[in-house]
Order: C-alpha cells, then sequence, then structure tokens
C-alpha cells in the first residue's frame, strides 16, 4: 500500500466490542484465599470483583482479543475482509513469538493483513490509538482494528505474601474499529505520552532474581510475578493523571468541562475520584467501572469506552479523552473528535 502524500483524513471509530472471560473472582473468593476482607478492598480500590481466565479450557490473551475483534466487526457492520491492520496493545501475549495480533488475524479470519503488538502495559490502548490515528490520517491504512487485551492474573501470586497487587488484577480484552473518513474534523485533537524508565522498579514483573529491585532477599516465588509498590504506584498516579489531562487540555486549547467523557484507566476508584475532584468534573463525565473488572490493564480503556457506547452515554459529535498510566512508567492521554 502506498500512503496518499498528498491529503490527510479524519479518522472515526465505528464500531467497539469486548472479549471477557467466563470465570468471575469476586472479594469474598480471595478473602476465602489470603487474609485481607472484602471491606478493605471495596474501600481501598472500589473492586467487587474481576474476572479470570479459565486456562484449562483455553482461555488466553488471544482467545480473549479474537472476541473482542469479532464482537467490534459485528458492531460495525463490516467483515474481517474490511481490515487492513491489526494493532493489538497487551503485555501479556500467550508467548514470545508469535504476537497475538497475528495470531488473532489468523483467528478472524484475516491471514495477510499486517498486524503487530505494542507494549505499553496500562498505557498501551492510549499509546496506541494516537499511533494508530496518525496511520489512518496519512492515508497508509483505511480501517484499522484495535485491541487492549490482557491477562496479567497469570502472574499474580494469590496466597497473602501477594495480597497488595494480587486484589487489583482481572483479564479481559476490548477491541474498536477506526475507519479514514473525508471528514477532516474527526480524530485526534491533541495527545500526551510520556515515559520514565528511572521509576521501572516501582512496578514490574522480574524475569530473574537480578531484575527485582531487591535481588538479595527475593525470594523464588517472587520471579515472574507482580511487583507493585502500591504506595509510590499511588502516588506517581494522582500526580501524574491530572498533569496529562491538564497538558493535553492545554494543547487543544480547551477547558476541561469542553470534553463530553474522560476515558480513565481504571487502576484505582481512589485515583479517578481525585481527578474528578480536581478538574470538578459531573460523574457523568468520568466513568467508573473498576468495581466490574478490576484492573485490566490495556484493556481497561476501551471496556470503558465501549459501556459508554453501549448504554447511548457516547453520542457523535462528542469530544473524548482517553488517559491511563502504568508500568514503565508510561502515561499519557489521547484527546478525540468523534
Ligand atoms: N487486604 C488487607 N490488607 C492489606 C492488603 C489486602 N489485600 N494489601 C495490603 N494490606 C495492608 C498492608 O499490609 C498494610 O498493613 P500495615 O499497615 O499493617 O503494614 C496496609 O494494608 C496498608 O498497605 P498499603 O500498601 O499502604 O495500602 P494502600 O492504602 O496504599 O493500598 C493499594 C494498596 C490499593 C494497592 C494502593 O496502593 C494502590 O491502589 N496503588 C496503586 C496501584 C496501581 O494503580 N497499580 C496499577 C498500575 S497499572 C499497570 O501498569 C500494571
Amino acid at each position: 500500500m502506498t500512503p496518499n502524500q498528498s491529503r490527510q483524513y479524519g479518522v472515526e471509530i465505528i464500531g467497539s466490542g469486548n472479549g471477557l472471560p467466563s470465570r468471575r473472582l469476586t472479594n469474598a473468593d480471595l478473602v476465602k484465599m489470603m487474609d485481607t476482607s472484602e471491606e478493605w478492598i471495596i474501600q481501598r480500590t472500589g473492586i467487587e470483583e474481576r474476572r479470570l481466565c479459565d486456562w484449562d479450557s483455553g482461555e488466553k490473551t488471544s482467545v480473549l482479543a479474537a472476541q473482542a475483534l469479532q464482537t467490534a466487526i459485528d458492531d460495525a457492520g463490516i467483515t474481517p475482509a474490511d481490515i487492513d491492520l491489526i494493532v493489538v496493545a497487551t503485555m501479556t501475549p500467550d508467548m514470545p513469538t508469535p504476537t497475538v495480533s497475528c495470531l488473532v488475524a489468523s483467528k478472524i479470519g484475516c491471514d495477510g493483513v499486517p498486524a503487530f503488538d505494542f507494549n505499553a502495559a496500562c498505557s498501551g490502548f492510549v499509546f496506541s490509538i494516537s499511533t494508530v490515528h496518525e496511520l489512518l490520517k496519512g492515508g497508509m491504512f483505511k480501517t484499522v482494528a484495535l485491541i487492549g487485551a490482557d491477562c496479567l492474573t497469570q502472574y499474580i501470586d494469590y496466597s497473602t505474601a501477594g495480597r497488595t497487587a494480587s486484589i487489583l488484577f482481572g483479564d479481559a480484552a476490548s477491541a474498536i474499529i477506526l475507519r479514514r473518513t473525508d471528514d477532516t474534523s474527526k480524530g485526534l485533537i491533541a495527545h500526551a505520552m510520556h515515559t520514565d524508565g528511572a521509576g521501572s522498579s516501582i512496578l514490574l514483573i522480574p524475569g530473574s532474581r537480578s531484575d527485582h529491585p531487591d535481588p538479595e532477599n527475593c525470594e523464588d516465588r517472587e520471579v515472574k510475578r507482580v511487583y507493585m509498590n502500591g504506595p509510590m504506584v499511588f502516588k506517581f498516579a494522582v500526580k501524574k493523571f491530572p498533569e496529562v489531562i491538564q497538558e493535553t487540555l492545554d494543547l487543544a486549547g480547551l477547558e476541561a468541562d469542553d470534553v463530553d467523557h474522560y476515558i480513565c484507566h481504571q487502576a484505582n476508584a481512589r485515583i479517578l475520584e481525585a481527578a474528578r475532584k480536581r478538574f470538578g468534573l459531573h460523574e457523568d463525565k468520568l466513568r467508573i467501572n473498576i468495581n466490574k473488572y478490576g484492573n485490566t490493564v490495556a484493556a481497561s480503556c476501551p471496556l470503558v469506552f465501549n459501556e459508554l457506547c453501549k448504554d447511548g452515554s457516547i453520542k457523535p459529535g462528542q469530544r473524548v479523552m482517553f488517559i491511563a498510566f502504568g508500568a514503565g512508567l508510561t502515561w499519557g492521554a489521547s484527546l478525540w473528535q468523534l
């Protein structure tokens, strides 16, 4: 394909859909597995339950991602043959290679179509939606499938020793279909993307003892398990979340109230409430659905987007801002005119 350098296009989001695992893990279930309480989890995080892959029945990242994409294709009223690029934002591929996107392409019947994965942890969907926009805007592609898919619970220690991180995460996939359009008023208005590798040691999955922030005291059970310094991540998030919202509003020359929906990474209800208060936003402008799914990493923002589309809250012509932060450290926002 040759990009048409002579013109620029608008970009519209024409469909969305989820792929959710069958198993539910409630706070009551967690109480049976470790020293915790339903009250503690609700009060500190806002989470009531999360979905978990049933690994024995074959649920995994590529399977959920393909389900999400098929649902989004149906929602958009297109066929797999219309898609000319598949991008999967994930930090939990089924295996190091092939990519999740290649497996999804095959499952959906899109063999031969370019496909690649994009890893920016919980910021993966937000970083990739801005990137994909530019590929569409320049004319390189016409219809792109973008999927946020993560099954992080495979790296979780469900014992009391891992209780700070284990209560937070759930598995999920959620997809959107983006299409270029001649209406140049639609698409990305402004974006921000940031990383800070110096902060990597507060949130990681050590591949070996030497990756662990305290290698001398790292136990075998901690290798290939989520390590999170909860209070440090919390501090980072409550600072960067409003900062990146303000940065993106400033780039667009808009006020907080000019945006109809803030579609935020669901990491902790308290972090989201703090951002809502900071900008004086009405509840309708910042949806919180962490109670149902927990933190689903790159699937988190599109899960919120799909929910808002399905219940009719999102309407054509509105402005929406996707915002996320995560391991890396990474943080970013992507502001769209629908
Ligand atoms: N149940 C009961 N008690 C617990 C649990 C639990 N599951 N986990 C920790 N505690 C205890 C601790 O042991 C500690 O006890 P102590 O006071 O006797 O020492 C006490 O609760 C307070 O522990 P903190 O870690 O300070 O708890 P905090 O209030 O910070 O809440 C939490 C922990 C919910 C993890 C919070 O820090 C948080 O949400 N951090 C941000 C996490 C986040 O956003 N992660 C996602 C990043 S995105 C990505 O890219 C993966």
